[in-house]
């Protein structure tokens, strides 16, 4: 036997103007058992009708919008994620970074992951390459861990990845030794950390899918400051994503994600051949640089 159909509500109710529209959607979240689910479901309908109203949003612009929204998700898959890659070109990353870790008493400043962190690098020695293949110019990074009182934590781990003089991360390129220009490194008693990377290179982010479409559409450019990213971990302490960006970049005041941060910028100090003395692995006819970078972590609530 089927069921008859519910009877029609009809009610006083009914929606008239855009704000007694937005008024009933907002008061159908009323009820959500959890009160943060209700916070922001409330606040994200307020706030899309709002943005509909303010720019008189269109149905053929919104079809548009969905069939963009639509070609983000099916563009990814377990390598491309391009949501992240469309919150970080809107600045939302950030501002959600920005707002999770505060600037607090000179501890070191956080910035986007990023696509293309792989977790399980290998363990390298103090002072090792991290570029398995001829990757570019090398340069010496080191620096110690510290604590926000200056004392020096031993033991802390110094996650750190980074693109070559093809403007691609190992993960990108299937030809390349997947932990090439990646490695794990931990502080000796001093707090001490020393890598061989290579010089970064400025590269644009993945702009084949919608979102490249975007910024193209937008007049923005995809480019991303030169720079080497890090996770610094240690027990007792908040970890710290972040990154170290080549001051000689073009793109330091326009980085793609927003992701540029004045008290990341450093100067990658050039060595010409023979002329002082280079690290192992590094020839004596090999320009060569050296950077210095302390990482200082808080001490975890
Ligand atoms: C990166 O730095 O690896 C990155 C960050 C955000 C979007 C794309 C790439
Ligand atoms: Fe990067």
């Amino acid at each position: 036997m089927s069921q008859a159909a519910p009877e029609p509500v009809t009610s006083n109710a009914t929606p008239m103007t855009a704000a007694e529209l937005t008024d009933e959607v907002v008061a159908r979240f009323s009820d959500a058992a959890d009160p943060r689910l209700r916070q922001i479901m409330q606040s994200l309908v307020r706030h899309l009708h709002a943005f509909a109203v303010d720019v008189q949003l269109t149905q053929a612009e919104w079809l548009a919008g969905i069939r963009f929204l639509t070609a983000t998700g099916q563009k990814c898959d377990d390598k491309r994620q391009e949501f992240i890659l469309l919150s970080d070109t809107l600045g939302l990353s950030m501002l959600v970074d920005l707002m999770e870790h505060e600037v607090n008493g000179g501890t070191t400043e956080s910035t986007v992951l990023g696509p293309f962190y792989v977790p399980g690098s290998p363990e390298r020695p103090y002072g090792a390459s991290i570029a398995e293949r001829p990757s570019g110019e090398p340069a010496w990074v080191a620096g110690r861990v510290l604590d926000a009182d200056g004392r020096p934590i031993a033991g802390a781990e110094v996650d750190v990845w980074q693109n070559g003089d093809d403007m691609l991360y190992a993960v990108q390129d299937p030809d390349a030794p997947q932990t090439n220009l990646r490695g794990l490194f931990l502080t000796d008693d001093d707090g001490r950390y020393a890598l061989v990377g290579v010089r970064p290179t400025d590269y644009p982010i993945p702009d084949d899918g919608p979102v490249g479409g975007m910024l193209e559409a937008s007049g923005r450019h995809p480019w991303r400051a030169a720079h080497l990213h890090f996770i610094v971990r240690a027990p007792g302490f908040r970890p710290v994503t972040t990154h170290v960006f080549d001051d000689g970049s073009r793109y330091l005041e326009s980085d793609t994600v927003f992701g540029v941060k004045p008290s990341l910028v450093r100067h990658f100090r050039r060595h010409e051949p023979g002329a002082d003395d280079p690290p192992q692995g590094v020839g004596p006819d090999q320009v060569w640089y050296s950077l210095s970078f302390d990482f200082v972590l808080q001490r975890q609530a």
